[in-house]
């Protein structure tokens, strides 16, 4: 098919191509009501005049933690005032007072300005709003273990858990989400005086759960018969084998893409075997075309550093000979690498306050060297 063709074939095997993005909400949220029960359980007090119970939930990547607590909070909020769900972002979110306006926004529908208002005043008027209405709230901090980076979990954790003490009769809770179990520990160590949390777990999924939500995309995305079974078991096997969900989600979408580009009506084989070999390199090099020029420095001197036990602090030293930047800026651009999926960072437990962080690229050196070639700095 020539180019014209492809951009004129106005067929398509995609009835909602949406579902597929990243931030789709699934109406069907299938293999986790027991986790779903245990959240009905934590907020039921709050819906009856109680305090939510705290609660920390664990499991891996693409495990549906951000989903099952936004559906919660929507099922809460949909059967009840008298609960203010609130969900912040920490990977985004990490000051007190960032934390705060997020509530503040969630409460009063819009942000508090940016300057010259105190601290005190936005959390004095989110209590005092909680209190003269007789409402509880829950707030799901969601990637907690940022907030651990620069130690601002114990205040923040402080500030909503205690809040009854100045403000009479408010009742707070909290739940917190953690993706790498290492951070369990850093928790307790952290909080553990004010937080006594629940546990919810969520383990990774098995094909059979994987190849069940992979379907039920299917449906909702594609038109009928656009898949085989066989093919998708397929995609369901290659995404349990890597341990993430979001990969076969994204298979789908890709293996799509080539079949509409090949003016197939149905996905083959070969149209999956050609994602497979694309989705990396190509959602790679998207993800880091959209970085800052100072992002793409930062990644390429990980690269070029190419050491296996890359301390940050010895990071900022290389990096901060080539651009004039300050350590947070510093460190704020690793936790952006790392939110895009681009590094993985693990505290050591050493250094000068004990939280110097090991960086690890998630890629094979080379194959992002290659891919710099074909990208402006
Ligand atoms: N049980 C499920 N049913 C349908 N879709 C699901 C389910 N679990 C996860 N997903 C889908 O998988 C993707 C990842 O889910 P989600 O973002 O909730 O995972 P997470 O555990 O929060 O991951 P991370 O730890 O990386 O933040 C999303 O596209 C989501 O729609
Ligand atoms: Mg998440």
């Amino acid at each position: 098919m020539g180019i014209d063709d492809i951009l004129l074939f106005d067929e398509t095997i995609f009835k909602n191509i949406d579902v597929f993005n990243p931030d789709y909400v699934p109406e069907n949220y299938l293999h986790r009501e027991s986790q779903m029960e245990a959240f009905a359980m934590c907020l039921r007090p709050a819906l009856r005049g109680g305090s939510p119970i705290n609660t920390v939930v664990l499991g891996s990547p693409a495990t549906g933690k951000t989903t099952a607590i936004n559906k919660i909070f929507s099922m809460v909020e949909g059967n009840s005032d008298k609960v203010v769900c609130v969900y912040v972002n920490c990977q985004l979110h990490t000051t007190r007072f960032n934390i705060f306006s997020q509530i503040y926004n969630k409460i009063f529908g819009h942000m508090p300005p940016e300057t010259g208002v105190p601290f005190s005043r936005i959390y004095g008027s989110i209590m005092n709003y909680l209190q003269s209405e007789k409402k509880s709230m829950v707030v799901a901090l969601d990637d907690v273990s940022y907030l651990f980076y620069i130690k601002n979990a114990n205040k923040i954790f402080y500030d909503i858990l205690r809040a009854h003490e100045e403000f009479k009769g408010v009742r707070t809770g909290i739940f917190a989400i953690l993706s790498d179990i290492e951070f369990r520990y850093m928790l307790d160590q952290n909080v553990s005086s004010i937080f006594i949390p629940q546990e919810v777990i969520f383990e990774p999924y098995t094909i059979q759960e994987m190849f069940d939500i992979l379907n039920d995309r299917t449906k909702v995305g594609f038109y009928p018969d656009v898949i085989s079974d066989s093919l998708l078991c397929q995609i369901a096997e290659y995404a349990s084998s890597v341990g993430d969900l979001r990969i076969g989600i994204d298979l789908l979408r890709v293996s799509g893409n080539f079949a509409e580009a090949d003016a197939s009506k149905t996905i083959e084989k070969k149209h999956l075997l050609d994602a497979l070999q694309n989705t990396d390199s190509t959602s790679l090099k998207s993800t880091i075309e959209t970085l800052s020029t100072n992002e793409k420095i930062l990644l390429k001197t990980i690269i070029e550093l190419d050491a296996d036990d890359l301390i940050a602090g010895d990071l900022y030293k290389s990096f901060s000979k080539n651009t004039s930047t300050s350590y947070g800026s510093f460190d704020r651009m690793l936790n952006k690498l790392e939110f895009l999926r681009l590094i993985d960072t693990k505290f050591t437990g050493k250094g000068v306050k004990g939280n110097s962080r090991i960086i690890i690229l998630r890629f094979n050196n080379e194959e992002i060297l290659k891919l710099f070639e074909h990208i402006r700095i």
